[in-house]
């Protein structure tokens, strides 16, 4: 199948809906999810979104408080364009539908979470994602020029390359023209012609064996870029959430937010002793990469699998009103959050690197855009600061499609572009190759190149990539597609991309902590 249209969206998160949602008055539009469209790592936060409302909250101090968080590597012209167009973001997603809590006196309920120095996060209970991504597919799904394509896999963005002209990463010129679907019911690989595109594809955590986010989040728009020979940066900053749930019957580890320790609950270790006094002045609401290390270094020290958190001392009515959805899980499981420790620890959550992009969300390479966590826009920095993301999706996602519109303008679809090759390719029978490559990966980033890195670590997990690179590229060649073989080659490409990141920065900076080189290199 060959279709053209006028703006095509990957990803259907927060990133990918509110930018169709505005570029669509303009042009055809075509969202493609891999998945179904709610199943997105948006519907799964849970804090909230940080923005400044009221006094004594001010522009400069949220941006100040993201400048320390990124710890020296934040785009400080981004950091200020994102948090001054905050206000206006969220008045678009109340007129959108979307129900913040409120106090009984009307004004915003605020919540605050590690490293704001005030209180600024909006949320929606504890389900802030859901309310997001809910009130969007509705409006999606309702809107006439927009056409939802499910559970098709977006396999490689169409360049130059496609048509046999060589690309290289020194090539200064490279075109997006759309891009390659499988469609796993049929096998057949169609070609969608594109006059833009837009990458809204998420994260990788997946890359990792514990990790918050949901099964999505394989990193396939920041291997498909870096594959186009496109820039990728940052990709040594994964954020780990110190505070996941333990519980080691379930593979994707649910998140117990921030939130809870902004509204007092405390961090214990084994002993039922507190340590982060140890650590840091800021005890449990310190930046994520100190508490995330901290709860490391405890639970090496006790030879213990997890540390608590502690909210048995806080007004049991208001813990279950402001955090239903936590209370609810917990409960499932046996741990009443009123009486009982929940045991905590750090996984990996947020991927701060990612597809570079200008301040209007636009790519290295031309007609490309990308926005949401498979972007890196500079506003993170070396960690990010918690409940910035649904705020950077929303600002870059805006400024993407009011480039986009114009640039639309001006384009022919480029018809030469050839079908895909699929000639000679078997099917491979044996899903243990794929399944058990993906174990191993998993393994080896997490055990390597985890929270505490270090020379000898990184060299062991780049030489164990190595192997499964090549076997993976060896079966994917002569395959026919599957989207987990796909996403096993993306996650490969995604280790590879983190561990030569994090070999080439001789400091330890933000979320890289390197025991090699622990210091910080001051910045002349
Ligand atoms: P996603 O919402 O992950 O959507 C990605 C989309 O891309 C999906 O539709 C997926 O199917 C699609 N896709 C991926 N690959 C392909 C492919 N090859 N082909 C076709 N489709 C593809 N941030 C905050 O600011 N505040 C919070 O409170 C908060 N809490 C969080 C809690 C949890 C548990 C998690 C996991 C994250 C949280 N975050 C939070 C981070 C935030 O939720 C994400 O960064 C953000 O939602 C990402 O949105 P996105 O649109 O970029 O991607
Ligand atoms: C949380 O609720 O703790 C997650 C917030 C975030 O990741 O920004």
């Amino acid at each position: 199948m060959r279709k053209n249209v006028d703006f095509l969206v990957i990803g259907s998160g927060i990133a990918g809906l509110t930018y169709a949602l505005k570029v669509a008055k303009h042009g055809k539009v075509c969202i493609v999810t891999k998945a179904n469209l709610d199943d997105t790592a948006t519907s799964y936060a849970q804090g909230g979104i940080a923005a400044v409302t009221y006094n004594p909250d001010s522009y400069e101090k949220h941006i100040q408080d993201t400048l320390i968080a990124g710890d020296g590597l934040c785009d400080e012209n981004i950091v200020r364009i994102t948090i001054k167009e905050s206000t206006e973001r969220i008045r678009e997603l109340i007129r959108w539908g979307i129900k913040f809590d409120k106090t009984t006196s009307g004004k915003f309920d605020l919540a605050k979470e590690a490293g704001h120095s005030e209180y600024r996060v909006l949320h929606h209970k504890d389900s802030t994602g859901r309310e997001i991504e809910n009130t969007l597919v509705e409006q999606v799904r309702r809107h006439p020029k927009i056409e939802v394509i499910e559970n098709n896999f977006a396999i490689d963005i169409i360049t130059e390359h496609h048509l046999g002209i060589e690309v290289n990463r020194r090539t200064e010129h490279i075109t997006c023209f759309g891009a390659y679907l499988l469609n796993p019911r049929t096998h057949l690989v169609d070609t969608i012609l594109s006059k833009t595109t837009l990458l809204a594809t998420g994260g990788a955590g997946q890359v990792y064996s514990t990790t918050t986010n949901p099964p999505i989040s394989t990193g396939d728009g920041i291997a498909m870029v870096y594959r186009a020979k496109g820039t990728i940066e940052n990709m040594e900053f994964m954020q780990f959430h110190p505070t996941a749930l333990y519980n080691p019957l379930e593979k994707h580890s649910f998140l117990i937010t921030e939130a809870l320790r902004g509204f007092g609950g405390l961090l214990k270790n084994s002993e039922g002793k507190e340590f982060m006094q140890k650590y840091d002045a800021r005890l449990a609401l310190a930046p994520r990469d100190i508490v995330a290390r901290a709860i490391d270094n405890e639970l090496k020290i006790l030879g213990d699998d997890y540390v608590y958190l502690d909210c048995r001392h806080l007004p049991k009515n208001e813990l279950i009103n402001h955090f239903p959805t936590i209370y609810a899980k917990c409960l499932s499981i046996g741990i009443d959050i009123t009486r009982d420790m929940i045991p905590v620890v750090p996984a990996a959550h947020y991927t701060c690197g990612g597809i570079k992009v200008d301040e209007f969300g636009r790519s290295s390479i031309h007609h490309l855009y990308a926005s949401g966590e498979c972007s890196c826009t500079g506003l993170h920095g070396a960690n990010r600061l918690a409940s910035n993301s649904l705020l950077e999706s929303l600002v870059f996602s805006n400024r993407a499609s009011i480039d986009a519109i114009e640039t639309a303008k001006n384009i022919e679809y480029n018809e030469n572009i050839p079908d895909w090759n699929a000639e000679g390719m078997v099917y491979n029978e044996e899903m243990i190759l794929i399944t058990q490559s993906l174990r191993e990966l998993q393994s080896i980033m997490s055990s390597y190149v985890g929270i505490v890195r270090s020379n000898l670590r990184l060299k062991r997990a780049f030489d164990r990539l190595e192997i499964l690179y090549e076997e993976t590229e060896a079966l994917y060649n002569k395959s026919i597609l599957t989207p987990r073989i796909c996403e096993l080659r993306n996650l490969i490409n995604v280790g590879y991309l983190i561990i030569k990141a994090a070999i080439n920065r001789k400091e330890s900076r933000g979320l890289h902590y390197s025991l090699d080189f622990p210091r910080t290199i001051e910045k002349r």
